[in-house]
């Protein structure tokens, strides 16, 4: 049965890439609310089509932007899998580094060029084409699948708990599955079993009521911009070990066999590097590249701004200054007490000569998927029968929140299947995704579901 779904996978190549072209060509981009009706006009053109190939579909509204879910629920007494992505996307900027336009979609070289190639609707849409592929040619799947697809990933996932929360007989799964992250390489398909989770700030300091002439009052009030590179440059000591009290604590240290695991990945240090255009590494000590990126907690300061940025020079002291910052955290630790050591140690880094205000985003904790699972057998089967090879076992270090969600609210847990790689520069100018990885991604999806079946 599944012989005669891929081989239409094959000959609707073409097709499937046109429909890939039409959902990137929406400007679905969750920060700006400027975008607000595309992201609507996106959710509507998903619903109709998840209608169009079978399924039925809604849109479900929530406070920010809304969720396209869709289900078929045709095969009695066989698993249910859930699979989730996301249709929103970063902003395009900066738009001037765009070869072709973010929302024109390219294709060059055997990579598609969008905003969302990969990130997500490129790979989510795999699971919608593999899904198209068995209702086409059987009229039916060997399993019940439910869509959730959503609006607001990129900034931070805040109503989809409610939404989950609120329908939990709806989104009721056996399995979850989730293809919004990389492969290791090219050519060296993976299944993630672990996720880096996340804490968002940003810091004001306060100090003067105006911009100052710095002849004048320069020497007698704290430069709000000084004290701000005080507090960030003392997050870190220079080897890149963090400084703030109790941000390790809880910690839950590599296992040994994982240790052992990612040293015999294969890795090439100058590779890496050089694709990011740099020539040395750098990192917490006693760590290896992927132990820091996958297994270790992180604070990056995300953007930075005060004063005159404008051309040639101007002497004031800055009435304000501040910075956006992010922390990747890894199991064990929690957005609040990681909140808490972060501001806690920023205050007292602070003057009391200027007023500092400390503002929360989202946040969310890591995830450690079971690496043992028969799901994980069975995703390993369908990977290889996409992509033709064995697919290795890694962590990543991005965030996706649902998968802690889904765990802690359903106790599902999540095949992590990423088709994409860290090199289609994703939240990037220039993002892709390769045609190639979009069909096999699909074919591993369409194998997925006989192997859950089972
Ligand atoms: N698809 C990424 C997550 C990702 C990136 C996983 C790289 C593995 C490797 C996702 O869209 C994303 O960008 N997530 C944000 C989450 C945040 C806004 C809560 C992230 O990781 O910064
Ligand atoms: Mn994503
Ligand atoms: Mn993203």
């Amino acid at each position: 049965m599944l012989n005669d779904v891929q081989a239409y996978i094959d000959s609707n190549e073409a097709v499937f890439i046109e429909d890939l072209k039409t959902i990137l060509k929406f400007p679905s981009v969750s920060a700006d609310s400027k975008f607000k009706q595309d992201l609507l006009n996106c959710a509507d053109w998903l619903k109709k089509h998840f209608e169009d190939i079978g399924l039925t579909a809604e849109i479900i509204p929530t406070a920010g932007h809304p969720i396209v879910y869709a289900e078929w629920l045709g095969a009695p007494g066989a698993p249910t899998v859930l699979v989730y992505g996301h249709y929103d996307v970063q902003p395009p900027d900066p738009l001037n580094l765009w070869t072709t336009p973010a929302f024109e979609p390219t294709i060059r070289d055997g990579k598609i060029y969008a905003r969302g190639a990969t990130d997500d609707k490129g790979q989510f849409l795999t699971h919608v084409k593999a899904v198209q592929s068995w209702m086409k040619v059987h009229g039916k799947l060997p399993v019940n699948v439910k869509f959730v697809i959503e609006g607001e990933e990129e900034v931070g996932s805040n109503n989809l708990d409610l939404f989950l929360e609120a329908n939990k007989k709806k989104v009721a799964c056996d399995v979850a599955v989730i293809s919004d992250c990389p492969q290791y390489g090219p050519g060296l398909p993976a299944i993630t079993y672990g996720l880096r989770g996340m804490y968002a700030c940003e810091v004001t300091i306060h100090g003067p009521n105006r911009d100052l002439h710095s002849g004048a009052y320069g020497g007698s009030v704290a430069n709000p911009a000084t004290y701000l590179a005080h507090m960030l440059a003392s997050l870190h000591d220079k080897q890149g070990k963090i400084q703030v009290a109790g941000f390790y604590d809880g910690v839950i240290p590599l296992d040994d066999d994982e240790r052992t695991a990612y040293a015999a990945l294969p890795f090439d240090e100058k590779t890496y590097l050089n694709d990011i255009g740099l020539k040395v590494g750098f990192g917490e000590p006693g760590f290896t590249t992927n132990e820091r990126r996958w297994a270790r907690p992180t604070i990056e300061i995300n953007g930075l701004y005060s004063g005159y940025i404008g051309e040639g020079p101007k002497t004031i002291v800055p009435s304000y200054a501040f910075a956006k910052i992010t922390c990747r955290l890894v199991p064990g630790q929690t957005p609040h007490e990681v909140g808490r050591s972060l501001e806690t140690h920023l205050r007292q880094q602070c003057s009391i000569a200027i007023r500092m205000d400390f503002k929360e985003y989202h946040g969310c904790e890591a995830s450690l998927v079971d690496r043992h699972s028969p799901y994980m057998a069975a995703a390993k089967k369908a990977i290889k029968t996409g992509f033709g090879k064995e697919p290795l076992l890694i962590r990543e270090g991005g965030t996706i929140p649902v998968v802690k969600t889904l765990k802690d609210m359903l106790g599902v847990d999540t095949l992590l299947l990423g088709w994409g790689l860290n090199s289609d520069c994703l939240h990037s100018p220039n993002e892709h995704f390769t045609l190639a990885d979009y069909q096999r991604g699909t074919k591993a999806s369409a194998a997925l579901f006989t192997e859950l079946a089972k």
